[in-house]
């Protein structure tokens, strides 16, 4: 579905993605580990038009979307969750799913933001969806409440469903359980295992082990900007060099 061939990203005299070749199948869960500065979140910025590549070329089911900016990107089913939280937090939490909404709305997505009340009023059937969406992940009791009065770990999840609202092919996780206890990375995972897998193909860039063991069909491991390792998750545990570099030994997976 993916084919990142031989990109390359510098920053002054840095390599941050170097010569990195990947294949993403249609309906995998793709995980992108290695340590902090290995080039995860660039790569993640380079597929999805957030930078544009210095050099290499990434195609999506046979086209070539390479420097294809974030907005268009969305329309041909590429979207994305950020390291750092991206929700509106004086919006309510149906509103923050709306917003996934917006490449059927016709409005920008800041626009959206000031006119989520003429959304509200208008579209019944994105409302009936975004419903929906939130009852996958059992917040819908929660729809109407502000999300800056909510717990980082039901964010998190928020911004996975907020994600799913623009029903994408292609999802990027850049880690979406730093920071959540083990019940709410555990109810991430399921979330992405059970809602999310079912519909869409995922990369997902994380530093829990024990999660990405779990949850993923094949992983991808980046140092310094290279590609180190791929294979299933057996395969990867077991490698000598990932061990090295990154694992160490005694994972708990
Ligand atoms: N916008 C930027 N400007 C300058 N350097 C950057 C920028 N983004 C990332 N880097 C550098 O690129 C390298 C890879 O960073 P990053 O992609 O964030 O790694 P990871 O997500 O694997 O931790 C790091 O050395 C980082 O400092
Ligand atoms: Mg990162």
């Amino acid at each position: 579905m993916l084919q990142i061939n031989s990109v390359t990203k510098q920053f002054g005299g840095i390599k941050a993605v170097d010569d990195f070749t990947c294949r993403v199948k249609k309906g995998h869960i793709h995980s992108i580990i290695g340590p902090n500065g290995a080039g995860k979140t660039t790569l993640v910025n380079m597929i999805t038009g957030v930078y544009k590549v210095d050099s290499g070329t990434i195609f999506l089911d046979g086209a070539d979307i390479t420097n294809i900016s974030t907005d268009k990107l969305v329309y041909r089913g590429v979207c994305r969750t950020f390291q750092n939280l991206e929700i509106c937090e004086n919006l309510t939490v149906l509103e923050n799913v709306l917003l996934g909404f917006d490449k059927y709305m016709d409005k920008g997505l800041l626009k959206s933001c000031f006119r989520a009340k003429s959304i509200l009023d208008d579209e019944k059937r994105y409302i009936d969806r975004a419903k929906h969406l939130l009852g996958l992940i059992g917040l819908e009791d929660l729809a109407d409440k502000k999300a800056e009065n909510l717990s980082y770990g039901i964010l998190k999840k928020l911004e996975i469903v907020r994600a799913l609202g623009t029903s994408p092919e292609l999802i990027l996780l850049d880690e979406p359980v730093a920071g959540l206890n083990p019940k709410e990375t555990q109810e991430v995972s399921d979330l992405i295992r059970t809602v999310v897998a079912d519909e869409v193909t995922i990369i997902l860039v994380e530093h829990d082990m024990k999660m990405v063991m779990q949850v993923s069909d094949y992983i991808t491991v980046m140092n310094f900007g290279k590609k180190l390792a791929e294979g299933t998750p057996d395969e990867i545990v077991n490698n000598q060099d990932v061990i090295r570099a990154y694992l160490g030994s005694g994972v708990v997976c």
